[in-house]
């Protein structure tokens, strides 16, 4: 795929994305003062990458619908809470972010920690929501991914773990990263298919040992490979994205956090390890029936050479 037509792909998704932000921000209740502050935080800037897998996965399978999309700004608002509470002073402390003010620094740290809380209410209640054609919202099918076995648990490691070594680091990277980009390529790939609860609580729990488990639940091939294949993409990009940011904010000459990979090895081992998990997203490709062109190409856009 070319530039320009990646451009104007990764545009087209992103101008759905952001009228149906602006669309749930302006439904809420709140008053204007705080729909503001939420607005702020969700529509200033922002690549939109976990809604964008979400909706290839889920467009690889089937048609684009309404019911993908709004899932879809589900997991970019809980992208959003995360990234408010990550700034805040308690956290990372940091002053900017994309470019602006972080949400504490332009409204108070009071406004940004109820900021962070609203934004996390309403992305479970989007995320659980049910479809035409599914009862439970795919969310509620994979565990925790945001919380014990996701999200949360890795910023509790980032702040407070022990991180002894470069397995202990990547373990943290592939949970307070890693997950929620995981979760956004097996989601999508699941309302794609329409999977009810029983088939994809089977799915995720057969990984990542194999389809064994599954396998006496599930009988169709294809959909057990597939969703391997969306699950491993999604682990091996979800946890280069996160040593993509810690890489570029090294080059940048940006202040390198003590969880930082590279407090741990040196640049070009970083870059290797980099681009070797990148490989292993682009081969899970390799199976996929369909138009792979766009992942591919977005794949190349984290390679560091
Ligand atoms: C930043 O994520 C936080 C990390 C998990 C490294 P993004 O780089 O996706 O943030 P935006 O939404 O595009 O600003
Ligand atoms: C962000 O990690 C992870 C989450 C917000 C869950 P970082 O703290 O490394 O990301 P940046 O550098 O602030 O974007
Ligand atoms: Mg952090
Ligand atoms: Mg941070």
């Amino acid at each position: 795929m070319k530039i320009d037509e990646y451009k104007k792909y990764t545009d087209g998704y992103k101008e759905q994305i952001d009228a149906e932000l602006k669309k749930i921000i302006g439904e809420l209740n709140y008053s204007a003062e705080f729909k503001e502050v939420l607005e702020y935080a969700l529509l200033s800037g922002g690549k939109r990458l976990r809604p964008i897998l979400m909706l290839e996965w889920h467009n690889l399978f089937a048609p684009a619908d309404y019911y993908a999309l709004r899932y879809a700004c589900g997991l970019e608002i809980l992208h959003a809470y995360s990234l408010i509470h990550d700034d805040m002073p308690c956290m990372d402390n940091d002053d900017f972010r994309r470019g602006k003010p972080t949400v504490h620094k332009k409204y108070g740290e009071g406004m940004a920690l109820l900021a962070g809380d609203a934004l996390m209410d309403l992305a479970y209640r989007i995320l659980s929501m049910p479809t035409p054609a599914l009862e439970v919202g795919p969310f509620c099918l994979f565990k925790d991914m945001c919380g014990d076995a996701g999200l949360i648990h890795g910023q509790y490691c980032d702040l407070y773990g022990k991180i002894d070594n470069l397995d202990d680091l990547l373990e943290m990277c592939r949970h307070k990263t890693g997950a929620l980009i995981k979760l956004a390529c097996i989601s999508g790939y699941a309302l794609g298919n329409n999977l009810d609860y029983k088939k994809c609580k089977a799915l995720f729990e057969a990984q990542p040992s194999g389809a064994e488990t599954a396998a006496t639940d599930i009988t169709d091939d294809s959909l057990l490979l597939n969703y391997a294949l969306a699950s491993g993409f999604g682990d091996a990009f979800g946890a280069a994205f996160q040593l993509y940011d810690d890489i570029s904010e090294y080059i940048d000459g940006e202040k390198i956090t003590s969880t930082s990979v590279m407090n741990y090895v040196d640049l070009d081992e970083a870059k290797k390890m980099l681009n070797t998990l990148l490989n292993d997203a682009a081969d899970t490709l390799e199976a996929l029936r369909g138009d792979t062109a766009f992942l591919r190409e977005l794949l190349n856009r984290f390679i560091i050479i």
